[in-house]
């Protein structure tokens, strides 16, 4: 049989673009605001700030040189280079990863799409905003209608393929994400009261700082890049071989990170401004943030609506990679055209979401790991479970297995900015020994 030759990106912006887009999502708008808040602002910042330098860049480094190098997704690349050892379960982790991520991150996009248009109900519901989000996650056709208009809009860009679908989408829709954030940036820090908020972000307070805070810093590290589950393999393997793939990996870790700094500028002044709670938890965007719109006025309509876009956009250019990963497993390893590939499991993921999207009418009643609801479930499996284990796999495979030496030499082929022998360091024991605490503490052993 006649192998089609492996798509590649068209420019070095559409990747960063399309991996960027990958890296910034719910976990930058929705997450990083209240997990900050929750641990005590600025001194979170800090911790966050240092992980993703000497944690974050490694392992993206890692994982997009493991893809460019085998020009496969995460399965195949193990096979690849480990052929009949047991590390391409590594890879099975990951596409698992990425199918039951996406199944209930479509679900809370779906909120958010849905919300765009509701800041008329929000703002007319007064005082019950609480109630408004209740009714609208607990309305079993509302959820399930707004979870399949955006597994369909995330099926319709990866059917177009890396350059025409992916690329081409995320060129469009990443600028728009920055202006939308700077517009609502600019709203927020110049609303009477923020400096309240702004001290409340910026001024390190390592009293509310824990060894909890660490480990919630070092989670946030990985979901918030996409790491740990073979995504940034898969985007890796569009890479050309001549493409600066440390320099990449920096403006990568530097836009996330600018976006979620960024979402901090627009949640703090506001939430503070209003005179409401910073730490109220995954409420924070769709309970909290509808009243500080309420109470802009007529206002808060049009930024209510700029901001609901903003997260959906974020949230369209992050399940998009997500479903790639499968995509590209079928693709390549049980040669699936990419039509067949992306419907199929497009629609095997939509299927699954309807079970977290029911959590909170129809089976409401469910309750899977250690009491938690559906969705909270899948989420603790992936994110607290499936993530740091396969970030702790990746780190030492390359690091004792595969071989800094040959990582180094395939990061740096291409590249003026080269890794060097403190990324071996990092990788072989510094993320492992980090990963590892984390670890433990997600599955419960250290509490
Ligand atoms: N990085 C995305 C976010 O911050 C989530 C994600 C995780 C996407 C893993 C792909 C893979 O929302």
């Amino acid at each position: 049989m006649v192998q089609a030759e492996r798509e590649h990106w068209k420019t070095r912006a559409g990747f960063i673009a399309a991996a960027a887009g990958s890296a910034i999502g719910l976990g930058n708008i929705w997450r990083f605001p209240y997990i900050a808040g929750r641990y005590g602002g600025g001194a979170f910042v800090l911790v966050y700030i240092l992980l993703l330098i000497f944690v974050g860049y490694p392992v993206m480094n890692s994982e997009l040189l493991l893809g460019r190098k085998t020009q496969k997704n995460p399965v195949g690349a193990f096979k690849m280079l480990a052929p009949g050892k047991p590390w391409v379960i590594v890879g099975f982790m990951g596409v698992l990863a990425g199918f039951i991520i996406l199944s209930y991150y479509s679900v809370v996009a779906g909120w958010a799409l849905s919300y765009i248009l509701k800041s008329g109900t929000y703002m007319a519901a007064g005082s019950d905003i609480g109630n408004i989000f209740v009714i609208s996650i607990s309305s079993t056709f509302g959820g399930i209608f707004w979870h399949t208009l955006f597994m369909l809009l995330t099926i319709g860009i990866v059917y177009g393929g890396i350059e025409k679908g992916i690329e081409r989408w995320s060129k469009i829709l990443m600028p728009v994400l920055l202006i939308l954030l700077i517009i609502l940036v600019i709203r927020s820090v110049t609303l009477p009261g923020a400096a309240e908020g702004l001290a409340f972000y910026l001024k390190p307070d390592f009293s509310k700082f824990s060894g909890e805070g660490f480990l919630a810093a070092l989670g946030q590290v990985f979901f918030t890049l996409s790491l740990g589950m073979g995504c940034m393999i898969t985007y890796g393997s569009y890479l050309k071989k001549n493409e600066d793939l440390p320099l990449n990996a920096k403006y990568v870790v530097g836009a996330d990170t600018l976006v979620a700094l960024l979402a901090g500028f627009v949640i703090f002044p506001a939430v503070f401004a209003f005179g409401l709670e910073p730490t109220t938890g995954p409420g924070l965007t769709f309970i909290t943030l509808p009243a500080v719109f309420l109470q802009m006025g007529l206002a808060g309509h049009v930024f209510g609506s700029i901001f609901f876009i903003l997260l959906t956009i974020a949230a369209l250019t992050s399940a998009i990679s997500l479903l790639e990963v499968v995509a590209a497993y079928f693709i390549d390893e049980n040669k699936w055209n990419r039509k067949k590939a992306t419907i199929v499991m497009g629609i095997a993921i939509w299927f699954l979401g309807i079970f977290p999207s029911l959590g909170y009418s129809t089976l409401s009643t469910v309750k899977v790991i250690g009491g938690r609801d559906i969705l909270d479930s899948f989420d603790f499996f992936a994110n607290n479970i499936l993530l740091p284990l396969g970030g702790l796999l990746i780190a030492i495979f390359i690091g004792w297995f595969w071989g800094t030496d040959k990582a180094l030499e395939e990061a740096n082929q291409g590249a003026n900015t080269k890794l060097s022998t403190s990324y071996s360091f990092l990788i072989k024991y510094v993320v492992p020994i980090a990963v590892f605490i984390v670890f433990l503490n997600s599955i419960g052993i250290l509490r």
